[in-house]
């Protein structure tokens, strides 16, 4: 018997003072992205930027549907997005956020587990980590290398080989 242990690191930061233009850009664009998100059953506005290889940014939101299933959440609509757009081009940065004006919630919101899913398959398709942002109020910013740091043993199309 052996036992397998599994570390995550998540970087915590409080204000936007050691990130880029670009990276600042891209968490603007989720910020303004929750504002046009369509969330009437659950109240809970989310926004997600992609930034690309090329150097666009492509934004997502949760739609939400009265058959709730039907629903996608922001960081999937992003994505999907971005490989309809670009499905040659390589996502490198995920940002993600709520919309602390109407949200009641003061945490930081992280990909729910279908969207690590996805997130995880886009790295296997593009070979390359995606560094994923998860914006908290004011400006407080949650940084992870990888959908890895989220998503150890994950299920990759390799599985299916
Ligand atoms: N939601 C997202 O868009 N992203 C997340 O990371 C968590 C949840 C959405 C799905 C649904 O529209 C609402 O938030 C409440 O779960």
């Amino acid at each position: 018997m052996r036992e397998i242990k599994i570390e995550s690191s998540v970087m915590v930061y409080e204000d936007y003072s050691t990130f880029s233009e670009q990276e600042i850009k891209l968490f603007e664009k989720a910020i303004a992205a929750c504002k046009t998100a369509y969330a009437p059953y659950s109240q809970f506005y989310v926004g997600a930027s992609v930034l690309l290889e090329n150097g666009e940014i492509i934004v997502g939101n949760n739609q939400e549907n009265a058959v709730y299933p039907c629903g996608l959440c922001a960081e999937r609509v992003a994505l999907f997005n971005a490989a309809t757009h670009y499905p040659e081009v390589s996502p490198k940065l995920l940002a993600v956020t709520i919309d602390y004006d109407r949200v009641a919630s003061e945490d930081i919101a992280f990909p729910c587990g279908s969207c690590r899913q996805v997130i995880s398959e886009f790295e296997y398709r593009f070979k390359t980590p995606i560094t994923l942002y998860m914006l908290g109020k004011g400006q407080q910013v949650y940084k992870l290398s990888s959908v890895k740091q989220l998503l150890p043993f994950t299920f990759t199309p390799d599985n299916l080989k």
